[in-house]
């Protein structure tokens, strides 16, 4: 593992964004959502490396070099690792931190969970005692049930600085990790806690970790912001976060709906309606659509009907995009939150709303439509011209042949007109990316010319079996102990995977994820890029454990079947030859 922290490491790609630090070597040009230039580590003539801005990485379809940006100064530079790092940690004019910051790291996080932990259930305590009686009328008053309260752990932070402060410390936690763990200091440099008097929703990962807190005043007139939420700790990252997606995971029908507020959510839990979560008072970002489209393959938008409102929605929708979501929006009459309107129309008539929501093309289409006159013909130019773009990006001809009708009758021009302009910006919009992904493909699939895992060609059905199980480890953190336990590395077939496997185990242990980040100096610019080319082939969609349980039997299978004892079958003398084997690989 590194012997750098994640944060420093994170911060590092941060203030070293890799479009940046590409662009002195590459010429990058736009691609939609991508930036792409001629691949700098082997020779061609139309580019197929691509740089991904969302998630800070590179991958060339060509000849499969990827990986972060620290990955791609060693390439290019040709350095080790603590040398690329040194050198983008002085771009940037960052201190590399001494060794054996990981540990402390780790430790520290465990701190601060189980001090939001202990407020938590502080808080919750201290909803049904005495002093709670006013956050108690008003949790009534907002029709929210004791199973509602229970259920999410719904608190009461008593109108005092200290209380909470001498609760944990009778825990046996410091002032200095209470305020690590983002309670905020006094003029005197102790914490104090600054969510007193209001109702309390913890805020939980997917992992059940208390990770923050939002706070509600109990009345409009009482001083302050309506909501408070924890600040970022090392922990939990604001925008980073999605309230109740702890519940909202384990929806099995594939649908997620996103609101704006907390009450929202609860209401909607509350209603039935448990795939229900909400961004935390900040703008929707990237990394909370990419969480989110892990669990999901449909995103109902179910944001306020106001102005802001809609810019929210046009805003999710530029980032849902990018991601292979379906997305639709919901529309609640009367400028109502879904909160509001539940409890004045029920569940049932929410429930008829939302088969209704519209898909986010009517959504877009009707925005196009608000921004033009059409009854000026340059105003109706803009509308085709914009509309036309819009049927490009659709990959499904009936698709593209319903809303064409929907635009044309519109605009007052032919279906087939549109259809027909559609169809032009489609073919230069991306055939010869697509080619090229394929052959690519084909040619990985195969084991083919694949040098980082050269038994790959051997045992292919097992080596691509490894692969899947790895990059759907990658994309559910949450089910690694499981995997680890049912699926233990030294089963694996082949000795790179292998290596693999056991350094994201490793990650995710530590960290609670996994990135590519994380490998460190322990992998080579190339293993990093094959890395990349395989959990980008595989998608990033969450997995279940038996799926994860199904790769790990083929595995077995395969082995078998090439003779390979497997480690249970072994008997001692044999498995003291196999671990010597794979040190001696190891090194
Ligand atoms: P809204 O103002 O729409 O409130 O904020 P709401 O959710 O309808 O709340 P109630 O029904 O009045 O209780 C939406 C979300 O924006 C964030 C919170 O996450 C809130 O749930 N917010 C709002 C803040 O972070 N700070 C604020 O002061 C207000
Ligand atoms: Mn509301």
């Amino acid at each position: 593992m590194p012997k750098l922290s994640e944060n420093f490491i994170e911060e590092l790609r941060f203030r070293n964004p890799i479009t940046e630090v590409v662009s002195s070597y590459v010429q990058l040009k736009r691609a939609g959502r991508l930036m792409k230039g001629l691949c700098p580590f082997h020779s061609e003539k139309t580019p197929s490396f691509v740089v991904y801005e969302e998630n800070n990485s590179y991958y060339c379809f060509g000849c499969g070099a990827g990986g972060d940006v620290i990955t791609f100064v060693r390439a290019i530079d040709n350095l080790d690792y603590m040398d690329a790092v040194r050198m983008l940690a002085q771009r940037c004019g960052m201190q590399v931190p001494e060794d054996g910051a990981d540990k402390e790291t780790a430790r520290l996080r465990e701190r601060i969970l189980a001090i939001n932990r202990e407020t938590a259930r502080f808080y919750y305590s201290c909803l049904g005692s005495p002093e709670g009686s006013a956050a108690r009328r008003y949790v009534a008053g907002r029709k929210l049930s004791a199973e509602t309260v229970r259920h999410f752990g719904i608190g009461y932070a008593p109108d005092d600085f200290n209380s909470l402060v001498s609760h944990l410390s009778s825990k046996g936690f410091t002032e200095k990790e209470m305020l690590e763990a983002g309670m905020k200091p006094t003029k005197r440099g102790s914490p104090y806690d600054q969510f007193r008097g209001r109702l309390i929703f913890p805020i939980i990962d997917v992992r059940g970790n208390v990770i923050a807190f939002g706070g509600r005043k109990l009345s409009e007139d009482k001083p302050g912001p309506k909501y408070l939420n924890s600040s970022d700790t090392p922990v939990f990252k604001k925008s980073h976060g999605v309230f109740a997606l702890n519940f909202a995971k384990d929806v099995k029908n594939g649908t997620l709906i996103l609101c704006e507020g907390y009450m929202d959510v609860i209401a909607m839990h509350q209603a039935g309606f448990c795939n229900a979560v909400a961004t935390l008072g900040t703008a929707f970002t990237d990394e909370q659509a990419r969480l989110l489209s892990r669990y999901a393959e449909e995103i109902i938008l179910a944001f306020d009907a106001d102005g802001p409102g809609q810019k929210a929605i046009s805003r999710g929708i530029e980032i849902l995009k990018k991601l292979d979501v379906r997305i639709r929006v919901l529309s609640i009459p009367g400028s109502k939150d879904p909160d509001e309107y539940i409890r004045e129309n029920g569940a049932d008539r929410f429930k008829a709303l939302l088969d209704g929501a519209s898909t986010q093309t009517d959504f877009r289409l009707n925005a196009i439509k608000n921004r033009h006159d059409l009854q000026t013909s340059e105003g109706k130019v803009e509308y085709i011209r914009e509309c036309t773009l819009l049927l490009a990006e659709m990959s499904n001809a009936a698709e593209r042949e319903v809303y064409a009708s929907k635009a044309a009758e519109e605009a007052g021009v032919s279906r087939a007109a549109l259809l027909t302009e559609a169809e032009n910006a489609r073919k230069k919009l991306g055939s010869a990316r697509k080619k090229k992904e394929a052959a690519r493909s084909a040619s990985v699939l195969s084991g083919f010319g694949d040098t980082v895992n050269p038994e790959k060609k051997l045992n292919l059905r097992a080596a691509n079996a490894e692969e899947a199980l790895i990059a759907a480890l990658v994309a559910t953190p949450e089910l690694a102990e499981e995997a680890a336990e049912y699926m233990p590395p030294e089963e694996f077939v082949t000795s790179f995977d292998r290596r693999l496997y056991e350094a994201v185990i490793d990650g995710i242990k530590t960290y609670g994820h996994f990135d590519i980040g994380m490998l460190g100096g322990d992998f080579s610019p190339a293993e990093i890029g094959k890395i990349q080319g395989f959990t980008l082939q595989n998608g990033r969609r969450a997995a279940g454990i038996d799926e994860i349980r199904e790769y790990a039997d083929i595995i077995r299978e395969q082995k078998r079947r090439a003779g390979m004892p497997s480690v249970s079958e072994m008997d001692d003398e044999d498995f003291g030859k196999l671990i010597e084997e794979i040190a001696r690989k190891k090194k």
